[in-house]
């Protein structure tokens, strides 16, 4: 999968990218990433990439002209996001369907706001929660996270499985979206916490049970909303 992200930050994610997974995920050939500079679309001197709002109001816009050359700059003809706090909310869901496009270009926001004609040129527009971010860039960061995790081969199928908001885990385990139930390691008893004993017994039809059972108790507590749905 191929993934461009247009930012004015290109910096912010050298870090992100060469960690964990994600590098992984880069030096097998299955994702490639790509940061496009916003900035290097400019049409003057001064790489001017803002302007005043129409109508007044504070702050700068970013523009639309430079945005869009900087997207048509991107030669696979990808599925377009734009980030902004006034999108659809991002899931487990949108995350498993972005994976299985090949590719993407993800468009991060700054500044108050972007020419509202930008929406025009894209394809989805996406928030990761109800609150609002001095960037996309962060937002950026987690959809591709999340996304490159899903792509095949990335992660060994059975740890997604088993995992909250996986879709086979919430059919076989519990009927719905459950959170994961909880899971321990050794030491068996640390401070007088001890393991529960039935992940000791190798009963694993009874231990199957057990987790079913904590994943429900777990997103009551925590996650009512997702048992209403
Ligand atoms: N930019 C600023 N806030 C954001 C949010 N919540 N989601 C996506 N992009 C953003």
């Amino acid at each position: 999968m191929k993934i461009a992200i247009l930012t004015l930050f290109p910096l912010a994610f050298e870090n992100v990218f060469s960690e964990s997974i994600i590098k992984k995920a880069q030096d097998k050939k299955l994702l490639k990433i790509t940061l496009v500079d916003i900035r290097n679309f400019a049409h003057d001197k001064h790489q001017k990439v803002d302007d005043k709002p129409y109508g007044g109001g504070k702050g700068m816009l970013l523009k639309v002209d430079v945005l869009v050359e900087a997207i048509e700059s991107i030669k696979e003809k990808p599925y377009i996001i734009l980030l902004s706090p006034s999108g659809k909310t991002f899931n487990q869901k949108k995350a498993l369907g972005l994976s299985q496009k090949k590719s993407l270009a993800i468009i991060c926001g700054h500044y108050e706001g972007i020419d509202s004609r930008i929406e025009e040129f894209v394809d989805e527009v996406i928030s990761i929660g109800d609150f609002v971010l001095t960037g996309g860039e962060i937002a950026a960061m987690i959809i591709v996270d999340s996304v490159a995790r899903l792509i095949p081969g990335v992660i060994h199928p059975e740890s997604l499985e088993t995992e909250s908001f996986s879709p086979k885990y919430a059919k076989e385990k519990s009927g719905g979206f459950r959170l994961e139930h909880p899971q321990y390691t050794r030491p068996e008893n640390f401070r007088g916490h001890k393991v529960p004993k039935i992940l000791l017994s190798g009963n694993h039809q009874k231990i199957d049970q057990w987790q079913k059972k904590e994943s429900v108790k777990k997103t009551r507590k925590t996650r009512p909303e997702l048992l209403k749905n």
